[in-house]
C-alpha cells in the first residue's frame, strides 16, 4: 500500500518524507480493526516530529494522527454490535498525554491507505458529515474540548480569553465556549478578523497591534486557553490581574514554563496535552452533524511525493485558516 514514511529527523528540509508504494498493509488483531483510509488531516505536531523527533519515535515512522475511512476488518475478539465492516468511522490515533500508547508503541499511522486502530479510539461518522470534515475534526476538537471542560472546567456564563482563535484548535474552542453561553474574547490578526467573527465572539484583540494583558475589559475574567504558546503567558495573566483568583489557565503549547509559581492562586494552571477518546469523538461528531459546530478546511493535498511535501510546508507556515487534508482516495469529499 502507499504510505508516508519519515526516514530520519531533519529540521532543515522535508527530504526526510518519503511516499512509498510497497508498505505492508497493517493487520488487525484482538483489539484493533483495519480501516481503509479516505482522508487524513495534518497537525503542527506532524512536522515537529519530522523535524526534531520531539517525542520518542521509532523510525521509519508513518505520521498522521487523524483519519476517516471505512472499516474493512473488525478486531478478531469483537463481540459487540456497535461497529460493522463497512461503517464510516474516524479516529484520533494518539496516546494519553503523549503520542505513544499504553503499550509503548508510537501511534500515528494515518498518512497511508490503511491503518489498524483500537476500537476505543474510533467513532462512527454521521451520514451528513464528509470524510474530509471528520478527519479535520479529530485531534483538534478533542484538544479544545478537553482543555475547556477537563482542565478549565468552563461553565455557562463564564468569561474566557482564547489566544489564537483563528487556529484549528482555537476555532473549535471558540464554538464550544459560545455554544454553552460564555462571553468569549480572542486574539487574531487583522487578516483573520472575519474568520473569528463568524463564530459570534464578543471581543477580538488584534495581537499585531495591541497586548491582551493591557486590555482593561479583560481584567478579572474566569479563564484563558492559550492555543499559540504565548511567551510569558502566566506572568502576564497574573501580574495584570487578567484572570481572577480561583480562575484557571491552560496552555496547549506545552513547552511553556513558569506556571508552577501560580498554583496556589488559580484552581488550574498548567500545560496540557490531549488524550484519545472515542466517546468524545462521538459527541463532537453529533455536534457537527447538527450544525452546532462548523469545521473549516483550508487546502486539500494528494498522497504523492509532491502533495505530501506541500502539505507539510503548509502546516509549517503557521498561516492556515482551518485544517489541511491529505486526500487518500481522490474521489472523496
Ligand atoms: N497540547 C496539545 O494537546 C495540542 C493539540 C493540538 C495542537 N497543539 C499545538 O497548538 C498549537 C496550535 O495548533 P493548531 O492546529 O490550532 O494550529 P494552526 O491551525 O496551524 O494555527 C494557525 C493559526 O494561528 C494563528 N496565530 C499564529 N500566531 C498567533 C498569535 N501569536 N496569536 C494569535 N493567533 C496566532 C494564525 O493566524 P495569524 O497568523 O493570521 O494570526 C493561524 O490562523 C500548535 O503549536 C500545536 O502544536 C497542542
Amino acid at each position: 500500500m502507499r504510505a508516508v514514511k519519515i526516514t530520519e529527523f531533519n529540521p532543515d528540509s522535508l527530504a526526510n518524507l518519503q511516499v512509498i508504494s510497497d508498505a505492508p498493509r497493517p493487520s488487525g488483531n484482538a483489539t484493533h480493526c483495519v480501516v481503509k483510509i479516505h482522508s487524513a488531516a495534518i497537525n503542527p505536531i506532524d512536522w515537529k516530529i519530522a523535524a526534531l523527533g520531539f517525542w520518542p519515535t521509532t523510525l521509519p515512522f508513518t505520521p498522521g494522527y487523524d483519519c476517516a475511512g471505512v472499516i474493512v476488518e473488525l478486531p478478531t475478539d469483537y463481540a459487540g454490535d456497535e461497529f460493522s465492516v463497512g461503517d464510516r468511522v474516524f479516529t484520533c490515533n494518539w496516546g494519553v498525554s503523549r503520542h505513544w500508547d499504553e503499550d509503548d508503541t508510537s501511534q500515528g499511522g494515518c498518512f497511508a491507505e490503511f491503518g489498524a486502530f483500537p476500537l476505543h479510539k474510533i467513532a462512527k461518522i454521521p451520514d451528513s458529515v464528509t470524510f474530509d470534515v471528520a478527519a479535520a475534526s479529530a485531534l483538534v476538537s478533542l484538544t479544545a474540548y478537553q482543555a475547556l471542560f477537563e482542565c478549565l472546567k468552563l461553565q455557562p456564563g463564564q468569561r474566557i480569553l482564547i489566544l489564537g482563535g483563528a487556529g484549528a484548535v482555537g476555532a473549535f474552542a471558540l464554538q464550544f465556549a459560545k455554544n454553552i453561553g460564555c462571553w468569549v474574547a480572542t486574539t487574531a490578526s487583522p487578516r483573520n478578523r472575519g474568520f473569528v467573527e463568524q463564530y459570534g465572539v464578543d471581543k477580538i484583540i488584534d495581537y499585531s497591534g495591541s497586548n491582551w494583558w493591557e486590555d482593561e475589559e479583560l481584567k478579572g475574567i474566569d479563564c484563558i486557553l492559550d492555543a499559540v504558546g504565548e511567551i510569558d503567558l502566566f506572568p502576564h495573566a497574573h501580574e495584570n490581574s487578567i484572570v481572577r483568583k480561583g480562575g484557571s489557565i491552560v496552555s496547549i503549547v506545552f513547552t511553556l514554563a513558569g506556571f508552577e509559581a501560580y498554583k496556589s492562586y488559580y484552581s488550574y494552571v498548567d500545560n496540557f496535552v490531549l488524550h484519545h477518546s472515542g466517546e468524545q469523538l462521538r459527541l463532537i461528531a453529533d455536534m457537527i452533524a447538527a450544525g452546532a459546530v462548523k469545521v473549516s478546511i483550508d487546502s486539500i493535498f494528494s498522497l504523492d511525493q509532491d502533495g505530501v511535501v506541500a502539505l507539510f510546508e503548509k502546516v509549517k507556515s503557521g498561516k492556515s485558516n482551518g485544517k489541511n487534508i491529505l486526500r487518500v482516495i481522490q474521489s472523496d469529499e
